[in-house]
């Protein structure tokens, strides 16, 4: 079957659009009070991720609501951990939290390879989300990149500085290659589960990019993502690939080698240096400060067009520079994502 609006790949793939695609980051959930007063009535986080019909239902949501020109699949990038063996706990109001963190090498030999008997709740999601989509747009899966899941692993829950994380990628560098190794496996069984299982694109996160040194996100990082775009391309050559590294700018000169379609960009991105810096073969996303969705009309409207006419009118997917807050009112993103469906380039 083929996809109605199948605008977002096209732009990935380099082709022409009638218009700039737009999707958002964190479009699933919090902001919409059609999500808050479904997950107000079931249990934690982890058990409606677990729940194959809330998921679905929470996907489609941003498309009959917000009118983007993409879904993604209502999960979370810490699938992977817990399908390796640690467990977190989704802690209200302050994030993932891991009883057990990996310290050392018999750590690391207890944690299993990822593979579908771990993370069949996510296939059945999709699976049932694609039917309710019934290809009006494509359907995006995702999954952290390696460092940053490697973070969380060693980290045990969020931070600002994930010095534990960092402090065993200095201290512990072979034993670091044979975790992010494994997490690679996983990622790429699991990625590979996701497109035969029915997602038309996939979005690598790595959220914690910007916080190691150039050097450290060439060996610890870039490496592994490279291993899972050339495992993807080699399996599913027709896939379109993002990665979003955030705060990665030092590296988007050496990510145009990448084996993927598209860069995703944050705020902090200058959108010319980062033409320059990927090169025309690659598309780019993004890469509005959420913030700016606290605005009114008129500021959203001049800001959005101004960003739209920066990045031009090919080889670009309009989003933000991360993920929506929770707080931001509806009503605001509807308005962002109008002004970049009507904008024309003259
Ligand atoms: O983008 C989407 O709308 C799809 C769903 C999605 C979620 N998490 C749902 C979620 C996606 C793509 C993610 C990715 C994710 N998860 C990332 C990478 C992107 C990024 O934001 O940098 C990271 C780092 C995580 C880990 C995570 N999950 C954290 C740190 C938190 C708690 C803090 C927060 O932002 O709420 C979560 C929880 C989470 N994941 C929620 C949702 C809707 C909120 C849960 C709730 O309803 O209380």
């Amino acid at each position: 079957m083929t996809l109605k609006n199948d605008l977002i790949i096209r732009a990935a793939l380099g082709e022409k659009v009638e218009r700039t695609p737009v999707w958002l980051m964190r479009q699933a959930g919090r902001i919409l009070p059609e999500y808050r007063a479904i997950r107000s009535k079931m249990g934690g986080f982890i058990e409606l991720v677990k729940s194959p019909e809330f998921a679905c239902e929470v996907s489609i949501q941003p498309v009959d609501i917000l009118g983007v020109d993409a879904a993604i699949i209502f999960s979370d990038i810490l699938v992977i951990p817990e399908a390796m063996g640690l467990s977190y706990k989704m802690v209200e109001s302050k994030g993932p939290w891991f009883e057990k963190t990996i310290h050392n090498l018999s750590d690391i030999e207890a944690l299993g390879i990822a593979s579908e008997e771990n993370y069949s709740y996510v296939l059945d999601a999709i699976k049932l989300t694609k039917k309710e989509l019934n290809n009006r747009v494509p359907l995006i899966g995702f999954a952290g990149a390696p460092w940053t899941i490697f973070a969380y692993m060693v980290e045990g829950s969020g931070s600002k500085t994930f010095s534990q994380a960092k402090k065993f990628l200095y201290t512990q560098p072979e034993l670091s290659h044979r975790l992010l190794q494994k997490i690679t496996d996983s990622t790429i069984n699991y990625l590979r589960s996701q497109i035969n299982t029915g997602t038309d694109m996939i979005q690598l996160f790595d959220s914690w990019a910007g916080i190691l040194s150039s050097a450290q996100y060439t060996e610890f990082a870039l490496a592994y993502i490279s291993k899972i775009c050339d495992a993807l391309k080699k399996s599913h050559p027709n896939t379109p690939i993002t990665v979003f590294a955030k705060g990665a700018f030092f590296a988007l000169k050496e990510m145009s080698d990448l084996n993927c379609d598209t860069i995703g960009l944050d705020w902090n991105m200058s959108i010319k240096h980062s033409r320059v810096d990927v090169g025309n073969n690659k598309t780019l996303q993004g890469n509005m400060d959420p913030c700016l969705l606290y605005s009114d009309n008129a500021t959203i409207k001049k800001e959005t067009e101004k960003m739209l006419f920066e990045f031009g009118p090919n080889r670009y997917i309009a989003n933000l520079g991360h993920g929506l807050y929770p707080d931001i009112e509806k009503e605001k993103v509807i308005y962002f994502v109008e002004t970049i469906k009507n904008y024309k380039h003259s």
